[in-house]
């Protein structure tokens, strides 16, 4: 297929702008045939998830462009990498790794993008707006862009990401275009007490009903509360987008393209229409425990997608209302972040309870890129459906799922404790 180019594209595919933007210029054109359109677009940012450092050819491939002297020409932020870049021998003993991993780090900020290493950008810097083109890596945060901020990105793969933000383009299809972002599945909460809505694991198990239920359909949810937090909306996006394929959900009244049913669906029928009931809920939330009430915990995992300010905030307070007030010897709790949440932590005085708590802080990275959990650990205990979805198969671990507050506890027993929700 013949793809329509701007002067610009052209001069890039020419080699007229350097290599870097050449090579990048020509994978996007091939992605635009094997996504079956014959134009690209513009965007205005982008979120790289390729510097992960999931392999050798990852690292070859960032250091080329870099040497070749790629540029973003949008502003581009990094999700997590490999290493908590400030303090990585906590962790990680392989220095050969290690080195490896600064490398990519260092090629992809040659490259200007900003070092945020967070799997939550959203709710940091240079956050997009409604109705922005965007191209983001990392499911969550393209679930979360595109439906709790109306921005609009496919799902972006590793290297796809930095070669759209080197050209500033992308090619035009799927959910950057109005007709693609339509409600399919309209699911219908019923008979949801209050309290069972104003449960912080609601959320998280709620989509991780949804993920499994739709797959990669867009769905429409009727019956939520109408007020949510930015982070009861990261839970319900990131557990979805593992359980399923989710990169796009509109929850009537609450998210930017759902003001009514009928504007999420475009003013056409659902293909489908499913209620939802407390039952099913439950069935979710056993679903996504492997572990059983009391067995002995080993370690504690928060901060999937990274733990935010706020998140920061209920984590003390749940810590200052036990005693005692630190984790039971053998429990590790390990806490998932980036700098930016980080720094505005720093000028509390919450730092001092939550580490004399036991609670180990590590920024840039996550449990499924650096070794921060123990070989022999068997059993887990997160708030974070996304954790509890992936710990089992790539980790060997049982999970625990609960709320913030039950993983405090639990530490503290040193054995899973879970209340039963609403
Ligand atoms: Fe982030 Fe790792 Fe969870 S990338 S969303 S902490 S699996």
């Amino acid at each position: 297929m013949t793809i329509a180019l701007s002067e610009n594209d052209k001069r890039m595919l020419d080699g007229l702008c350097g290599e870097a933007s050449r090579m990048a210029m020509s994978i996007i054109v091939r992605m635009a045939n094997v996504c079956g359109t014959n134009e690209l677009m513009d965007i205005c940012q982008a979120h790289i998830d390729g510097c992960g450092l999931m392999s050798d050819a990852g690292l070859e491939f960032a250091e080329k462009l870099a040497a070749a002297g790629g540029k973003v020409v949008v502003p581009t932020t990094l999700n997590m990498g490999p290493l908590d870049l400030q303090d990585w021998p906590k962790f990680v003993t392989d220095e050969v790794f290690a080195s490896k991993a600064l490398r990519q780090g260092k090629a992809y900020t040659d490259m200007g993008c900003v070092p945020t290493w967070s799997c939550a950008p959203y709710q940091g810097y240079l956050t997009p707006r409604f109705g922005q083109q965007i191209a983001w890596g990392e499911s969550n945060a393209i679930c979360y862009a595109n439906s709790v901020l109306g921005a609009r990105t496919n799902r972006y793969a590793d290297y796809l990401d930095i070669c759209a933000a080197i050209t500033g383009r992308v090619p035009k299809c799927g959910l950057h275009l109005t007709e693609n972002r339509r409600g399919q599945w309209l699911l219908k909460l019923q008979d949801f007490s209050p309290e069972l809505l104003a449960e912080e694991v609601f959320w998280p198990v709620l989509g991780h009903l949804v993920g499994d239920m739709v797959h990669d359909k867009i769905s429409v949810i009727e019956g939520l509360p109408k007020m949510a937090t930015t982070d009861q909306l990261k839970a319900f996006g990131a557990a979805a987008a593992s359980a399923g394929s989710v990169a796009l959900f509109h929850a009537v009244g609450l998210t930017p393209e759902a003001p009514t049913r009928e504007a999420a669906l475009q003013d056409m029928e659902p293909e489908q229409v499913t209620d939802i009931t407390p039952d099913d809920w439950y069935r979710a939330w056993e679903d996504l425990a492997g572990a059983h009430e009391g067995d002995k915990l080993d370690v504690v995992v928060l901060g999937c997608p990274h733990f935010s300010f706020d998140e920061f905030r209920t984590l003390t307070e749940e810590i200052r209302a036990v005693a005692p007030a630190r984790a039971a010897d053998g429990v590790d709790v390990a806490l998932l972040t980036c700098q930016q949440s980080l720094s505005l932590v720093d000028r509390t005085d919450w730092l001092a309870d939550i580490e004399a708590f036991g609670g180990r802080i590590t920024r840039d990275t996550c449990v499924f890129h650096t070794p921060m959990i123990r070989r022999d650990a068997d059993v887990l205990m997160t708030n974070s459906g996304k954790c509890g979805y992936y710990a089992p198969g790539t980790l060997d671990v049982k999970v625990a799922f609960g709320s913030i507050g039950d993983c405090v506890r639990s530490a503290v027993a040193g054995k899973v404790l879970r209340r039963r929700p609403g």
